[in-house]
C-alpha cells in the first residue's frame, strides 16, 4: 500500500530512545496519509525488523493485530547497553467505494530506529559517588557550587567507535569534556523524589574525545533542588541533603572491538573551585568571572587542587526515565529598553516565560557587579517583585576587565517578562546597553508538541497562546504551580485539573507518566499511609520536619484524586493500559486507605478542603473559602474516582475488584444523591461547581439532568457570564452548559470581558494565564493577595473546551482510535482550526460559517482510525453522542456541510427589568 506512511518507531514513551529503562520496550509507530484517494485503511497486521548490532542479519517478526501502539517486543531480551535497531511496515487494506475492505497490503518500509538499552542493574555501576573534600556554604546558608574534574589519556591508534557517559548528581550539573559542552540539557538531572529515585542521563560523546591524548571531563555542579531553599517563609535548604555530589561512568569502545575504556568518578577526580560562587532555583546565581580556570591547566598542579571525595553509591533507585530534559526551545529577543520611574534600567520582552538570560557580549571594569533582576509585572513603573515573596530571581555577574561572551546562569530559571539591570546602562561608553547584549532563553521539558487551535476571534486564539505559555513555563522538569516565587512546586489539584489540556497540547506521557512514579513512591511509602502529598517531590509535609511552616500530611480531594485521575488522563491520551497497570498499587492506596471517610463512606464532614479553590468570591487571603463547600466537591470527586478505579480493573481483568469497586462508585452515589440531590435536580450547594460537576460526573438521575443544566444557565445569566468558579468547576463548566444544550451561553461566558472572565487577563495585556482571576486590578496594581502569580496554567484548563467544542475533536477510545468529531459553532465565531497529533498520526477539524449559514466543514482521520461526525444540524446531546449515532467514517480527508439555524446570539442575563443589559463587546 504506497499511499500510507509509516513513522520511525518509537520506543515505550522515551524521548529518544537512547537510554530505555527496559530490557524489552515496546514499540509504537504512527501513519499519514501520501494519497487522499485512500479512505478508511486499518492495519491488519504488522512485520517489524530488527537488526542486532551482534550479527549482520535482520531478523523479522509478522504480528497479526490492528495494535500500532506499545506493541510487545517480540525478540530476545536486550542487555544493558546494547543498541539495536528497529523498522516496521504495515499490512492493511482501505476500504473501496462500495464499502468493502481490499486485501491487505504491505506499507513501505519504516525508517530505522535505534534503541539503546540504559544500565539495568545497580551493578552495571562501577563509579562511586564523588564530593568536594569539604562542602562550603556562603553566607547566607546556601551551598557554594562545587567543580570536580579528571584529566585522562585514552589509547592511540585506535578509533572510538561507541562513547558513553552515564551521569547524574546529587545537585544540578553541567559537563564539558575538552571545553566541549556535553549534551543540551538543563538543569539535569531535573527534580525528583531524591529519597526514592535518581534519574541518570545517558549522553554519546563520542565526537568530544581524542584517542592517544590527554583528554579532560570538568563538571560543575550547583544546589539546583537538590539543596536549593524550596517551599515559601525563607524556604528549608538542603531538603534532601546537605552535599553536592557526582556520579559518572564514561565508557569508550574503540574499532578493535577488544577493549573497553572506563572512566568512573572515584577519588582520584580533583576538586576546583568554581566560578559559580553560588546558586539557587529561587535566588539566582552570581558568576565570578575572575575565578574562571582552564581545568586542564589547573589539575597537573597539585596546589591548586585537591582530591574529591567517595561519599559511597546512591542508595535511591537510579532510573533512566522516559521524559525528555530540559531544554532551551526558543530565544527571544527583548522588545524595548527603558527606565523606570526611578530611574532603574529596565528590559520588556513582550512575553512572559521562563527561563534565563543569555548575556550576549558583557566587559566591564574588574570588580564590577551587574545584576539582572527577573519579575513577571510592573506596578507603578517600576519592576513588581512582591509577588515573588522571598525569591529574590536575581543574577550576578562579577566582571573581571575581560570580554564576557554568551554566559548564561547553568542552575537557575526565573519566571519573568520584565528584567531590571544593574549598573550597565544604554549610557556605557564601553560596552554599552543594547538591545542586543541580552536574550531571554525560553526553558521547558522539551515536550512534542501535538495540539493546535485557531478561531476568527483574536482573543480567544490570544487566550489560547497563553495557555501554551502557562504549560511551557510550568512543565519544567515536574509540573508546577507557578514559575516565578518562592514556590514552583509539583502541586498534585493544579495538573489534577489541567491534565486533559496539557495532554492535548504537547506528549506529556513521558514526563508525567514519570512524575507519577514519584508521586506513587512518596505515597506508598509507610509515612505517608496511601495519601500522596500536596506537592510531588514532597518538600512541605510536616512529616519531614516538626516546623509550623510545614503543611499536615493531610488528605485533600481534587488535589490527591489526581492518583487515579492522572493516569486515567494519560490512558486516554496515549492508549497505553500500562498507565494504569503501574500506577494500579496507588490508585488503589488512596481510595483504600488515603481517603478520611465519614461514618456513611463518603468523606469525613469535618475536614479543610481546598475545594473549589480560588473561587473569584474568596477572599484573597482565603482562596479555599468560595461558595461551594470543599466537602460536597470532594465527595462528587470520591464518585467520580472510584468509579474509574473500578474501569481501571475491568481494563486490567481484576474482576473481583472490579465489581467490589463498582459496587461502591454505586453506593456511594446513592448516598451522594440522598445526601445533596433534590428530587427535581437541584443540588446543595446550588453554584455553578456543584451543578456542573454533578453534570459531567454523572451524578444526576437522566430525569433530573435538564433540569440542573437550566439551572446552571440560568446561574450563568445571573452572574452576567462573569466567572463564579475556581479550580473545581472552572475546567468543566462550559462542557456542562454545553452538554445540556446551553452552548451559547458557554460562548457568552467565554467571550466575557469583564473581571472575572477569560478575556479580562487577555485584555489586561496578559501573555500568561494568570492565578488569580484579578492577579492585576484594572488600576495596574497588582492583587493585594499574598499568593498573586502570573502564570499559573489551572484556569487556563477552558482550552479543553476549545479543542473539543469549538474546534469539535475528542477522544472516544483511548489513544484516539476512535475520534468524537463535533464542532458545536457559536457566539461570533466564523471559522475554527484545530489539530491533534494523536498515537494514530493527525487529526484535523477545519469548519467556517459561509453568508447564509452554511456550514462547511474538512477532516482529516488518520490511518488505523476511525471518526464518528456529528455535524452541528443533528446536536443532540452528550450522553447521545456517546451512544454513537453520528456518521461512521474512516481514515482519511473528508468534507461535510449542513445548514446552520441561526441560533439565538447573544443570550441576555438575568437582571432588574428596570436595569440595562451590559453592553456585551466580543472582540
Ligand atoms: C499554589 C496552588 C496550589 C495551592 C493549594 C498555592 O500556593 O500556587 O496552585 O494548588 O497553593 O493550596
Amino acid at each position: 500500500m504506497k499511499g500510507i506512511d509509516v513513522s520511525a518507531p518509537s520506543f515505550e514513551h522515551h524521548h529518544d530512545g537512547l537510554g530505555v529503562s527496559t530490557s524489552q520496550p515496546r514499540i509504537s509507530w504512527h501513519f499519514s496519509h501520501l494519497d487522499n484517494s485512500i479512505k478508511g485503511w486499518q492495519q491488519d497486521s504488522y512485520e517489524l525488523g530488527i537488526s542486532f548490532a551482534d550479527s549482520d542479519q535482520t531478523h523479522t517478526f509478522t504480528v497479526k493485530s490492528s495494535q500500532s501502539i506499545c506493541v510487545p517486543w517480540p525478540a530476545r531480551a536486550l542487555k544493558s547497553r546494547e543498541r539495536t535497531k528497529v523498522r516496521v511496515r504495515s499490512y492493511g487494506s482501505s476500504q473501496s467505494s462500495d464499502a468493502q475492505q481490499s486485501e491487505p497490503e504491505p506499507t513501505e518500509w519504516s525508517p530505522w530506529s535505534v534503541v539503546e538499552v540504559g544500565l539495568l542493574k545497580r551493578t552495571d555501576w562501577t563509579a562511586q559517588m564523588i564530593a568536594a573534600p569539604k562542602q562550603l556554604k556562603n553566607k547566607d546558608g546556601s551551598l557554594t557550587p562545587i567543580r570536580l574534574a579528571k584529566t585522562f589519556t585514552l589509547p592511540a591508534n585506535r578509533n572510538v567507535v561507541r562513547a558513553r557517559i552515564y551521569m547524574t548528581a546529587h545537585g544540578c550539573y553541567d559537563t564539558r569534556i575538552n571545553g566541549h559542552t556535553v549534551g543540551d540539557h538543563g538543569m539535569a538531572p531535573g527534580w525528583q523524589s531524591y529519597e526514592h529515585r535518581l534519574h541518570y542521563q545517558i549522553f554519546d560523546v563520542s565526537e568530544h574525545l581524542i584517542s592517544g591524548s590527554q583528554n579532560t571531563i570538568d563538571v560543575q555542579i550547583g544546589p539546583g533542588w537538590y539543596a536549593s531553599a524550596l517551599a515559601w517563609a525563607g524556604g528549608r535548604r538542603c531538603f534532601f541533603g546537605d552535599t553536592l555530589s557526582l556520579l559518572a561512568q564514561l565508557e569508550v569502545e574503540f574499532d578493535d572491538n577488544d577493549h573497553l575504556f572506563v572512566l568512573n568518578t572515584d577519588s582520584s577526580w580533583s576538586s576546583l573551585s568554581s566560578a559559580i560562587t553560588s546558586s539557587e532555583i529561587y535566588n539566582g546565581e552570581t558568576y565570578e568571572m575572575a575565578l574562571e580556570r582552564d581545568a586542564s591547566k589547573l589539575i597537573p598542579q597539585s596546589s591548586a587542587h585537591s582530591s574529591a571525595r567517595i561519599i559511597g553509591f546512591p542508595t535511591s533507585n537510579l532510573a533512566s526515565p522516559d521524559t525528555p530534559p530540559v531544554r532551551v526551545t526558543q530565544e527571544i529577543q527583548p522588545v524595548s529598553i527603558f527606565r523606570s520611574k526611578s530611574g532603574k534600567v529596565l528590559v520588556d520582552f513582550g512575553q512572559n516565560l521562563v527561563g534565563r538570560l543569555r548575556i550576549v557580549k558583557l566587559q566591564k571594569a574588574a570588580g564590577t557587579t551587574v545584576s539582572f533582576s527577573h519579575a513577571e509585572v510592573l506596578e507603578d513603573g517600576e519592576l513588581g517583585t512582591r509577588p515573588l515573596r522571598f525569591a529574590k530571581n536575581t543574577d550576578r555577574i562579577i566582571c573581571d576587565g575581560s570580554e564576557l561572551e554568551n554566559w548564561t546562569p547553568k542552575f537557575t530559571f526565573h519566571g519573568f517578562r520584565y528584567v531590571e539591570v544593574d549598573t550597565w546602562t544604554p549610557e556605557d561608553k564601553d560596552c554599552p546597553f543594547t538591545v542586543d547584549s541580552i536574550v531571554a532563553q525560553v526553558m521547558h521539558t522539551d515536550m512534542q508538541r501535538t495540539g493546535w487551535f485557531e478561531c476568527s476571534h483574536s482573543l480567544v486564539n490570544k487566550l489560547h497562546q497563553n495557555a501554551i505559555w502557562s504549560m511551557r513555563g510550568n512543565f519544567l522538569s515536574v509540573p508546577t504551580d507557578c514559575p516565578q516565587r518562592d514556590e514552583r512546586l509539583g502541586w498534585t489539584g493544579d495538573i489534577q485539573v489541567f491534565a486533559p489540556s496539557a495532554s492535548f497540547l504537547y506528549d506529556t506521557t513521558g514526563m508525567l507518566g514519570n512524575w507519577l512514579d514519584d508521586l506513587a513512591a512518596e505515597q506508598l511509602s509507610p509515612k505517608n499511609n496511601g495519601v500522596p502529598p500536596f506537592v510531588v517531590p514532597d518538600v512541605i509535609t510536616k512529616s519531614h520536619a516538626e516546623d509550623n511552616n510545614y503543611w499536615p500530611a493531610i488528605p485533600n480531594a481534587v488535589w490527591d484524586d489526581v492518583a487515579v485521575l492522572l493516569p486515567w488522563s494519560l490512558y486516554r491520551a496515549s492508549g497505553d493500559l500500562n498507565m494504569l497497570r503501574k500506577q494500579y498499587d496507588s490508585m488503589k492506596a488512596w481510595i483504600d486507605r488515603g481517603i478520611r471517610r465519614g461514618a456513611d463512606g463518603l468523606w469525613d464532614p469535618e475536614l479543610y478542603q481546598l475545594g473549589d479553590w480560588l473561587d473569584p468570591i474568596a477572599p484573597p487571603s482565603e482562596p479555599g473559602n468560595g461558595r461551594t463547600d470543599g466537602v460536597l466537591v470532594a465527595d462528587v470527586y470520591l464518585v467520580q474516582v472510584t468509579k474509574k478505579l473500578a474501569e481501571a480493573c475491568e481494563l486490567l481483568d481484576i474482576a473481583e475488584e472490579a465489581a467490589k469497586y463498582n459496587a461502591d462508585a454505586t453506593r456511594l452515589l446513592g448516598l451522594f444523591r440522598e445526601k445533596y440531590i433534590t428530587k427535581s435536580g437541584l443540588i446543595a450547594a446550588d453554584t455553578q461547581t456543584a451543578l456542573a460537576l454533578g453534570i459531567m460526573f454523572g451524578l444526576f438521575e437522566p430525569h433530573q439532568l435538564q433540569a440542573a443544566g437550566d439551572r446552571l444557565a440560568r446561574s450563568v445569566r445571573m452572574q452576567q457570564f462573569r466567572v463564579a468558579t475556581g479550580f473545581a468547576g472552572t475546567p468543566i463548566v462550559l462542557h456542562a452548559l454545553t452538554a445540556v444544550g446551553h452552548s451559547q451561553i458557554a460562548y457568552r461566558m467565554l467571550l466575557e470581558q469583564r473581571c472575572p472572565s477569560w478575556m479580562y487577563a487577555v485584555l489586561m495585556g496578559g501573555t500568561t494565564i494568570w492565578e488569580r482571576w484579578d492577579s492585576m486590578l484594572s488600576d495596574g496594581s497588582i492583587n493585594p493577595g499574598e499568593m498573586t502569580s502570573f502564570n499559573h496554567y489551572a484556569l487556563g484548563s477552558v482550552v479543553n473546551w476549545l479543542h473539543e467544542t469549538v474546534g469539535g475533536i475528542s477522544s472516544l477510545e483511548p489513544g484516539w482510535r476512535r475520534i468524537l468529531v463535533r464542532p458545536i459553532p457559536g457566539g461570533n465565531l466564523t471559522h475554527s482550526k484545530v489539530t491533534h497529533v494523536g498515537p494514530y498520526g493527525r487529526i484535523e477539524c477545519a469548519w467556517q460559517l459561509t453568508e447564509g449559514g452554511l456550514f462547511k466543514m474538512t477532516l482529516e482521520v488518520p490511518p488505523n482510525s476511525e471518526a464518528v461526525v456529528v455535524l452541528p444540524s443533528q446536536q443532540f446531546k452528550e450522553k447521545d453522542v456517546h451512544k454513537s449515532e453520528g456518521l461512521q467514517v474512516g481514515s482519511g480527508q473528508h468534507e461535510f456541510e449542513c445548514h446552520l439555524a441561526e441560533p439565538a446570539w447573544p443570550p441576555q442575563a438575568i437582571m432588574p427589568p428596570f436595569w440595562p443589559q451590559p453592553q456585551p463587546v466580543f472582540g
